[in-house]
């Protein structure tokens, strides 16, 4: 059969016929209760462009959801498409484990390009595909370089569902998931505005360190996210990220940033941390690495960590050719300063506009977030406030997520392309939805 010459700026395809569509409750009474996101978004959903997505009956969603942070140019970017079409066409590999081939060099030099500007000397490393297993490489790193196995973690961490990620991820409810211990990992307090005490964490994980009586063995690494995502959108004070790191390095303590949420210009610049002027040891990297949401993750680190012997962090599907083809072409559009300068004018406005809505509906609730990942705590309106706002903004066709504690924090991660209008959209359904769940006691 020949093959079909698809044009990648043609306008998006029809939906799929309803007939075509496996029903929602068909599907559910097959597959585990283990899914999670698709009882928050009950939909078939068919097709996506740029902040929108489409389902089965036609009806249109402004996504600020994005694949929890893996679509940071939005559905199905033209220029990512086109790249991807034309390696379908030209019959090049899909599947290509760690071998040589044009699309491993291509990302090879799209990296160098993120990385060179920025003074960076790190070598990389492209491990199984999820982020997970970036985290999992990177324990392995840090631990067989300084031959130490502890790890230190922070409250609220979120790093994964496999193991040693779990180990170093706060929420009880998913570790005790595991059935499994989860040794080797001592958690301290991540600077928290509404608990005060945590201004001095680092003081205490000092402390700790130095102190050959603390019962915490001098670990091999620190594991930390610049911003807390998952843990409900907390961004780390700037100048505690610099005495982190600067900490860390005096104690031969190898730092670890877990830029899968927040990294790829999510922050306003591409590495989360470079608002902090640090340059963590080992950084790990996924989700939005190949701009169209295709399985890639890769952990960068200081060429002396290069400890890992051949077959050491193996696994089949570290070379995925079509995810690494598309990072080819997303990862200088993301590297490019000017869309991190368009993230910070966003993420300012948008702070604004659900202040404003906030004010609106009478309530006393934290708007903050650091570029385009954003988080309304509405904790202090009740523990469910965020969940059913959470579903009201989905009837109202505004996808959002709830994260933190008890899922208290409503969090937004707009395509980083976000249209002005969209955004006032959102955030209007927002206050709407706000005040419609605010109106009617759960
Ligand atoms: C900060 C952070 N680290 C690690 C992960 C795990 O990535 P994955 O779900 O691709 O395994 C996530 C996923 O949400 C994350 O937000």
């Amino acid at each position: 059969m020949p093959v079909r010459v698809l044009d990648p700026a043609a306008p998006a395809a029809a939906p799929a016929r309803a007939a075509d569509v496996v029903p929602v409750q068909r599907l559910a009474s097959r597959e585990a209760a283990v899914r999670s996101y698709h009882a928050a978004y009950p939909k078939n959903f068919v097709s996506g462009r740029g902040s929108h997505l489409q389902d089965a009956q036609g009806a249109r969603y402004l996504d600020f959801f994005c694949g929890a942070g893996a679509m940071n140019l939005g559905h199905n970017p033209p220029v990512v498409k086109a790249a991807l079409v034309e390696h379908l066409q030209g019959d090049a590999l899909l599947h290509g484990l760690d071998l040589e081939t044009p699309a491993r060099e291509g990302l090879r030099q799209a990296l160098d390009g993120v990385l060179v500007p920025r003074g960076l000397d790190y070598k990389y490393l492209s491990p199984g595909p999820t982020g997970a297993n970036a985290v999992e490489a990177a324990l392995k790193i840090a631990r067989r370089a300084t031959g130490r196995r502890g790890v230190i973690a922070f409250t609220g961490a979120f790093h994964g569902m496999s193991l040693g990620a779990l180990g170093v991820t706060a929420n009880r409810q998913v570790r005790e998931a595991s059935g499994a211990a989860l040794p080797d990992v001592t958690f301290f307090p991540f600077p928290d505005p509404r608990h005060p005490w945590t201004e001095h964490s680092l003081a205490h994980l000092e402390h700790v360190l130095d102190d050959t009586h603390s019962g915490v063995a001098l670990p091999a690494a620190v594991i930390v996210e610049s911003v807390q995502a998952e843990g409900g959108v907390n961004p780390a004070p700037l100048e505690w990220m610099a005495g982190l790191v600067a900490l860390c390095r005096s104690r031969g303590v190898l730092v670890i940033a877990d830029d899968i949420q927040v990294g790829c210009t999510r922050t306003g610049t591409f590495f989360s941390f470079d608002a902090a002027g640090v340059t963590p040891d080992i950084v790990v990297l996924a989700k939005a690495l190949s701009g169209v949401g295709l399985p890639l993750s890769l952990v960068l680190f200081r060429p002396d960590l290069d400890v890992l012997g051949p077959g050491e962090h193996n696994g089949t599907f570290r070379g995925n050719q079509l995810a690494f083809a598309a990072a080819a072409v997303t990862l200088p559009l993301l590297a490019d300063p000017a869309l991190g300068g368009e993230v910070l004018a966003k993420g300012a406005l948008m702070q604004d506009l659900l202040r404003d809505q906030v004010a609106a509906a009478g309530i006393d609730a934290t708007v903050r977030g650091r570029g385009l990942i954003l988080g309304v705590d509405l904790v202090d309106t009740g523990r469910d406030t965020a969940s059913r706002v959470q579903r009201e903004c989905f009837r109202r066709g505004l996808l959002v997520e709830a994260a933190g504690r008890h899922d208290t924090v409503v969090k937004m991660l707009p395509p980083l392309n976000v249209e002005h209008a969209d955004l006032h959209e959102g955030a209007d359904v927002f206050g709407q939805a706000l005040q419609a769940v605010l109106a009617s006691p759960s």
